[in-house]
């Protein structure tokens, strides 16, 4: 509901929304938001030349975040590949500037009525957050990703395309889960994991282990 109602006033241009990113997670972003207009795409000076070829509307961060009010909402278009990355900075340094992100759920994902989404939370094509589950801040869910009954999962954590989260299991914040892997239920996933893609966790991973096959194995030891 809240969800719907934040759309309708975006969609009535009463805000403006702004995509961080310009790249393949801010494609995903542009489809799942199904149409509602982007303001202005915001990326680093680095990034303007590139990104001004694929968009209309491009400006550069630091100029952004000194003139814009904070009354626009941000979607964060930033994708993530590794645990503690640039999308959960720019999720930290644009809160801290004032402004709120926007919690996105593609039209084709199915999210319970019994679980919740933290701010900025995405949940992308075809993906399904089941009853009783917490998905945190600034996370995503991508693509036909599934998210069990009764998981919490933490902030800034990226589940992978295809993923099966068991139900009941826990995974803390800034971890990455691979593409197509498989965590059976009840398990306790500490921060900053990264689960290889195809890799089937059957025992509790702890903080910043990198782990990947089937069973999954720790990859070496930092
Ligand atoms: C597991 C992962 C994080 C390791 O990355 P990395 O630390 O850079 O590891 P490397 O690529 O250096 O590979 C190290 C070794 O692990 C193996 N390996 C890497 N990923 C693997 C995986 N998913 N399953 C099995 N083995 C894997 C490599 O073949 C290599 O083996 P070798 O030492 O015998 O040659 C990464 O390969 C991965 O799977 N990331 C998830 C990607 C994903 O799902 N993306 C979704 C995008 S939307």
């Amino acid at each position: 509901m809240f969800i719907a109602i934040q759309r309708a006033v975006l969609h009535n241009g009463c805000m403006d929304l702004i995509m961080l990113g310009a790249g393949g997670h801010a494609h995903s972003i542009l489809d799942a938001l199904a149409g509602t207009q982007i303001d202005a795409f915001v990326v680093p000076a680095q990034d303007v030349t590139s990104a001004s070829g694929l968009h209309r509307k491009v400006l550069e961060e630091s100029r952004f975040l000194a003139t814009h009010r904070t009354s626009a909402r941000i979607a964060n278009g930033i994708g993530q590949m590794t645990p503690r990355s640039a999308r959960g900075q720019a999720f930290d340094r644009f809160r801290s500037a004032g402004f709120e992100f926007e919690t996105i759920i593609h039209p084709s994902a199915v999210v319970s009525a019994l679980a919740t989404l933290g701010e900025g939370a995405q949940v992308l094509a075809g993906a399904i957050v089941g009853p009783g589950a917490s998905v945190g801040a600034n996370t995503v869910i991508n693509s036909a990703a599934i998210i069990e009954h009764h998981c919490s999962i933490g902030a800034n954590v990226h589940v992978g395309p295809g993923a099966v989260i068991c139900g009941d299991t826990q995974i803390e914040d800034h971890c990455m889960i691979g593409a197509g892997s498989t965590i059976i239920q009840g398990l306790h996933v500490e921060t900053g994991v990264q689960l290889g893609a195809g890799a089937v966790l059957v025992s509790d991973a702890h903080r910043d282990q990198i782990l990947a096959g089937v069973p999954a194995k720790p990859l070496r030891v930092d």
